[in-house]
């Protein structure tokens, strides 16, 4: 069975957009294993829009790989991302065409489900652009869904459409392993905290088989590339951004230059400890204590994340979203853990290793630089 943790790799859209080729494969290949980002979990390299000829082939229909780009064809690209280990992903979309206009599957799915199996790719990235304006959704979805596993081969089908019709509500239906549920993110502190904040209420739709996808990450883009802007963001908002995509279960497809990163970047990724709550397996969603939108105390500026884990533990994520310093205090009896319990809870600090000399049992209150988070992993301890 696929997909029963979030998936884990890279994808070529937000720094790359157009400009792919085989080199630039190979050659991220190569640093997702030399980086040791392979060994860390992240597993689907994944080329996105753009690879193919702008017609299909006149008499097969077949889609075919652009030969300026792709000189050796796709096979090859899996054939040599598999020998290093890792698996292969590829695009289309439920339209006629591309998002980039390039030919979309509208019609030829079975045909295009073959072609894909025939390049022993193993994950597809399924947008919605040029959609008939009768074709509904659930259908397209089907439609793709049933044909990739026509094709024989175990594919990972990645849904990509910007949670539009409620996807939540029926996509887990149409066999889909993960689900875009927002438009594109843009290399911006804004654009994830948005991203973020908009699907607090719907994370309990995510969980094995069918994870809720906020889209790619921009950790290390520093506003390079097709979906930067301006600087991007500081290493500190790049955590809060990570620390947010783990504490929520969503797949973690990189989306930086992974032949080019730097220190920060390479100790943000593959920091073990967040990875861990992001692949725990029980795949508990989140909830908001305090803060957020559309919460019992909501506030745009903080948001204070509570999950369970495996193994009788927990993970706290505190966020300061604001432009000053300040104390966001969670209440633990709102959540569930009255004082008259004799618990609180012992938290370990994940980014020092350090435990707090505090049992909390009444509030967690903790002091943040505007936008830095802190996260916690948390057991439940007697207090006397
Ligand atoms: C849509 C998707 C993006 C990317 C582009 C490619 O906008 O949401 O993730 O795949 O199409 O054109």
């Amino acid at each position: 069975m696929l997909a029963m943790k979030p998936p884990m790799g890279w994808n070529s859209w937000n720094t790359f957009g157009r400009n792919i080729s085989e080199d630039l494969i190979i050659e991220t290949c190569d640093a997702m294993v030399e980086s040791g980002l392979r060994d860390a979990g992240y597993e689907y390299i994944v080329i996105d829009d753009c690879w193919s000829k702008l017609e299909r082939n006149p008499v097969t229909h077949e889609m075919e790989a652009d030969p300026e780009k792709f000189p050796h064809g796709m096979k090859y690209l899996a054939d040599y991302i598999h020998s290093k280990g890792m698996k292969f992903g590829m695009y289309s979309c439920a339209g006629t065409k591309t998002c980039a206009y390039y030919p979309g599957s509208f019609d030829h799915e079975f045909l295009d489900a073959k072609t894909f199996a025939s390049f022993d790719i193993d994950y597809l990235k399924y947008d919605f652009c040029y959609k008939p304006r009768l074709a509904n959704g659930p259908m397209l979805y089907n439609r793709m869904s049933m044909a990739l596993k026509a094709s024989g081969r175990e594919i990972l089908f990645s849904a990509c459409n910007w949670g539009s019709d409620e996807v939540e509500k029926w996509i887990r239906s149409t066999g889909a392993h993960i689900y875009r549920s927002t438009g594109d993110i843009h290399d911006s502190y804004d654009s994830f905290k948005d991203i973020a904040m908009s699907q607090l209420n719907l994370l309990g739709y995510s969980g094995p088989g069918c994870y809720n996808d906020i889209d790619m990450l921009i950790c290390g883009m520093y506003g390079k590339g097709n979906v930067g802007r301006s600087t991007g963001c500081t290493d500190d908002e790049y955590r809060m951004h990570f620390a947010l995509w783990c504490m929520f279960g969503s797949p973690l497809m990189i989306g930086c230059d992974v032949r080019n990163m730097n220190e920060a970047t390479k100790k943000l990724l593959l920091d073990k400890e967040l990875i861990a709550i992001n692949q725990d397996e029980e795949a508990r969603p989140p909830m908001a204590v305090t803060g957020g939108v559309n919460t019992a105390n909501p506030n745009p500026n903080t948001l204070c994340l509570f999950k369970y884990l495996a193994n009788n533990e927990y993970c706290f994520g505190v966020f300061n979203f604001g432009d000053r310093e300040r104390t966001i205090v969670a209440s633990l009896y709102d959540m569930g853990l009255p004082v008259t319990s004799g618990y609180g809870f012992e938290l370990v600090d994940i980014e020092t290793g350090e435990t707090l000399p505090q049992i909390y049992n009444e509030n967690l209150a903790v002091k943040l630089a505007t936008h830095t988070c802190k996260v916690y992993k948390a057991k439940l301890v007697p207090t006397k």
